[in-house]
């Protein structure tokens, strides 16, 4: 399957749903304290979906060797780097937590990610959280026609690895529309000048994994899922669903409450 390019119906389409999937992290937002398990977190998702009309797309989702996801949402804890199962854990203070929400809505999709910090945190960290959080940023601002793929990835790993951070290689950025995993894939690392270029109406998430340690990454256990670091160490993400306008770029998983892009940004 090729990239698809969306029209103004379809970019109406993505921007309702991307929408709703901050909408999702807004709602949990309050809830995320120490006591509080990654189950519940969950269950106050579905029920926030249900309310919108929209579906969770991780529910069931099933790609080629994996089994079903079991779950609303994904919730990585710690050392966790994706695709973390909810489960009956409290959270306590001092962890951080990725929750990622993908929603689908008029059968279009809308997939965002943060960072959660449960009560007062190291100050190692909020580094990560926040060096990660800028490292999204670092890509999301340089997306416009013209530019590559590389161009968007080497941004991003020279920002994290300038910051004595790794860069995980073996999960990435994906266009997305009517269906969850769509091409190109949209790599944290590279060379500038490289790969696709990037045009009007692409729809693609940027979504960087950063590592405190090392950027080697494993299974855990035997869910079939949850993927940790070699090392143990705390491991960041955030994630945004983009669309490559004529002049720019269009953050599509915008909401009220999420936070606002970097000083730099706009600078
Ligand atoms: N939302 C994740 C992403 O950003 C994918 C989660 S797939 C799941 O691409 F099955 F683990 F939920
Ligand atoms: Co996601
Ligand atoms: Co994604």
């Amino acid at each position: 399957m090729s990239i698809t390019y969306k029209d103004a119906e379809g970019i109406q389409g993505m921007r309702t749903a991307g929408r709703l999937a901050a909408e999702v992290l807004d709602y949990i937002t309050p809830f995320i304290k120490p006591g509080i398990t990654t189950r519940e977190i969950d269950r106050l998702a579905a029920e926030c979906m249900a309310t919108q009309g929209s579906v969770s797309a991780t529910l069931g989702y099933q790609p080629p060797g994996y089994p079903p996801y079991p779950a609303s949402l994904c919730t990585s804890v710690n050392h966790v780097v994706c695709h973390g199962i909810p489960n009956d854990k409290p959270l306590k203070k001092g962890d951080i937590v990725n929750v990622d929400v993908t929603v689908i809505k008029d059968g279009w999709y809308g997939d965002t990610s943060r960072m959660f910090m449960v009560g007062e945190v190291s100050i190692a960290a909020k580094r990560l959280c926040a060096i990660t959080f800028d490292a999204m940023w670092q890509g999301i601002m340089r997306v416009k026609p013209g530019v590559r793929l590389g161009d968007i990835g080497h941004a991003i790993q020279k920002f994290a690895e300038g910051q004595g951070f790794s860069v995980v290689r073996e999960f990435c950025g994906h266009g997305i529309g009517r269906r969850f995993h769509e091409e190109p894939q949209v790599l944290h690392y590279g060379k500038p000048g490289t790969l696709e270029e990037l045009q009007p109406g692409m729809t693609f998430t940027i979504e960087p994994m950063i590592n405190a340690g090392r950027k080697e990454v494993k299974e855990h256990g035997n869910d079939g899922w949850t993927i940790v670091t070699k090392d143990h160490s705390l491991s960041a993400q955030w994630e945004h669903t983009v669309l490559v306008t004529e002049t720019g770029y269009e953050v599509l998983t915008l909401s009220e409450h999420c936070p606002k892009p970097p000083a730099f940004v706009n600078a």
